[in-house]
């Protein structure tokens, strides 16, 4: 699959995933991590504002395209580290960057504490995934129906994740999200969410009733 992706990709890029991506990116700044950065689709768009780049992907054979793409460049740091596992101490972030990889990670919810521990207060967390349809829509029976072998058959993608709930839940306020169909996408992964979170304080989160 790391090796088709590029191509694979390629259609839904053109028809505008390429663009969402640079207008997302646009607001990366200071020291920035991207989890799950793949054969590294977002490499050449981001803005001179950052300066730190460390790239996550535990895959192999698309770190291995990653680190091809990368080629001499050395100031961009590779690791393999999972997102529910980041090697690295609180706050160390001003940005993280997450796109079409919590459909993938294995444990969304602790993918998203790990997120909100490293980041900085006051940072940002730029992310652009597709989404479950609506609860009660035939497309999201279909999509549960379908999800036990499209993991199997995408990468572990899921199609009935709702990381928009998920994000509140770790402790997140979206602020913006868009909600918009992906570019050049079937009805299964259609539905797509992208914008800016920012960690609430860690006092503010919890699963106590208005505490978010
Ligand atoms: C659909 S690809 C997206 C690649 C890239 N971010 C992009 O926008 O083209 C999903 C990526 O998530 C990665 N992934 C899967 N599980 C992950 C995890 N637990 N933590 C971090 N990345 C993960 C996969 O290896 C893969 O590279």
């Amino acid at each position: 699959m790391s090796r088709m992706y590029d191509r694979f990709l390629q259609g839904a890029e053109d028809a505008g995933l390429a663009a969402w991506r640079r207008e997302l990116l646009r607001s990366a700044r200071g020291e920035v991590l991207e989890l799950g950065a793949g054969t590294g689709g977002n490499l050449t768009l981001y803005p001179e504002g950052v300066s730190r780049l460390v790239l996550s992907e535990p895959d192999r054979h698309m770190r291995a395209i990653l680190q091809r793409k990368l080629g001499p460049r050395e100031d961009v740091e590779v690791l393999a580290a999972p997102a529910e596992a980041l090697p690295f101490p609180r706050q160390s972030f001003d940005t993280v960057v997450a796109t079409l990889v919590l459909c993938s990670v294995e444990e969304p919810a602790r993918a998203l504490s790990e997120i909100h521990r490293v980041l900085r207060p006051g940072g940002t967390f730029l992310f652009l995934e597709h989404v479950g349809a609506p609860a009660g829509t035939w497309t999201r029976r279909a999509q549960a129906l379908l999800e036990p072998v499209w993991t199997r058959l995408a990468g572990n993608c899921h199609l009935t994740r709702e990381t928009g709930p998920l994000l509140e839940a770790a402790g997140f306020e979206l602020a913006p999200c868009t909600e918009e169909p992906l570019p050049g996408s079937t009805t299964l992964t259609g539905r797509s969410i992208r914008g800016v979170a920012h960690p609430l304080p860690a006092r503010r989160t919890g699963s106590s009733p208005g505490s978010s």
